[in-house]
């Protein structure tokens, strides 16, 4: 590959705190090793309009502890063509961007993959709060996310002791159980629903409750990912129907995705920034990079996507384990 000396940078699809750090990591480290660095807005809809500047260091000052993203986010329909990532290719051209960083969830990778195939040496930085790309253990925002949703879940438990009801509380995740699985066990819920798994009432809501309820158990938490395919307000009339507890439901929504990361999103996506330009600066592009066994590593978007996304059963189970 030929060498690297202007490196464009975008955030696409859902934002997440800690894609602010990352940002800034890929700009500092940029002009640390002397490459130039453009800013593009709004995700692969920006690169497509020319909506490109040039980035200096003190651009991203400040930036640090804000969550959301300076760059903006969009998702883009014309990209998921062909046509469109070629003329995403001739754009970056045009602009001098010879390297690219893509910092933003699993969509966003594809057509991260899709740009590498057109020939513009990309690299991956996985940022949603879902955590749902299989090849790694850890996305930016996701810390910060399961920490809103604890607090949240924290203080419902709060009113569900004082009424001695069931609440059920229903956090993010379209396609995936990660952020219910982690806030259900940190949040001690009886029962975790997750998209993942078929859902039994009898088995999986019924049961905890009774079982709850014959060790002395007045209130129940019931934490709930939003992909999970059940009406909540038929839940809440079934177990109020079947066990006599009144049900309250809350859903967290967007505020699980707001917020000043922690520490621990903005050293990772301050890690992950500098290893994405350190490889570029190398001449090295198609790469995504992750965590594993708690380091930061990369390897191949090619091979990387093609992983299968498998729920944690371990942590099914010892949710199962603690919740008597
Ligand atoms: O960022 C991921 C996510 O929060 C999913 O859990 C959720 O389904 C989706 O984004 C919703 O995002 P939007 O409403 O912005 O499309």
């Amino acid at each position: 590959m030929s060498e690297i000396h202007c490196i464009g940078v975008l955030t696409s699809g859902g934002d997440a705190p800690g894609m602010n750090a990352a940002i800034r990591a890929v700009v500092r480290s940029a002009k640390y090793y002397g490459l130039r660095v453009m800013g593009i807005k709004n995700g692969y809809e920006g690169l497509l309009h020319g909506d490109v500047f040039e980035m200096d260091a003190r651009f991203v000052s400040e930036t640090m502890h804000r969550g959301g993203t300076i760059l903006k986010t969009a998702r883009s329909k014309e990209f998921k063509e062909i046509e469109g990532v070629r003329r995403a290719v001739t754009e970056a051209k045009y602009f001098g961007i010879d390297g690219l960083v893509v910092i933003g969830g699993d969509g966003s990778f594809r057509g991260a993959r899709d740009l590498c195939m057109e020939g513009l040496p990309t690299i991956g930085i996985p940022g949603t709060i879902d955590n749902d790309i299989p090849y790694t253990e850890y996305t930016i925002g996701f810390d910060t996310a399961i920490n809103t949703a604890k607090e949240a879940v924290d203080k419902i438990r709060d009113t569900a002791s004082s009424h001695s009801r069931c609440n059920i509380i229903k956090v993010m995740g379209r396609n995936s159980g990660n952020i219910a699985l982690n806030v259900g066990i940190a949040a001690g819920a009886e029962a975790i629903l997750i998209p993942e798994k078929e859902i039994d009432f009898e088995q999986d809501i019924i049961r905890p409750i009774e079982q709850g309820r014959d060790r002395n158990k007045k209130h129940f938490i019931i934490i709930m990912a939003e992909g999970v395919k059940a009406d909540v307000t038929e839940l809440e009339k079934k177990i109020e129907a079947e066990m006599g507890i009144e049900t309250r439901t809350t859903i967290l929504g967007y505020v699980q995705r707001g917020g000043s990361p922690t520490v621990l999103d903005r050293v990772r996506a301050s890690e992950m920034g500098c290893r994405a330009v350190q490889l570029l600066k190398e001449g090295i592009g198609n790469r995504i990079i992750g965590v594993k066994n708690n380091e930061i590593f990369d390897m191949d978007i090619y091979e990387g996507l093609e992983m299968p996304n498998t729920p944690r059963e371990d942590l099914i189970e010892l949710s199962k384990i603690l919740s008597i």
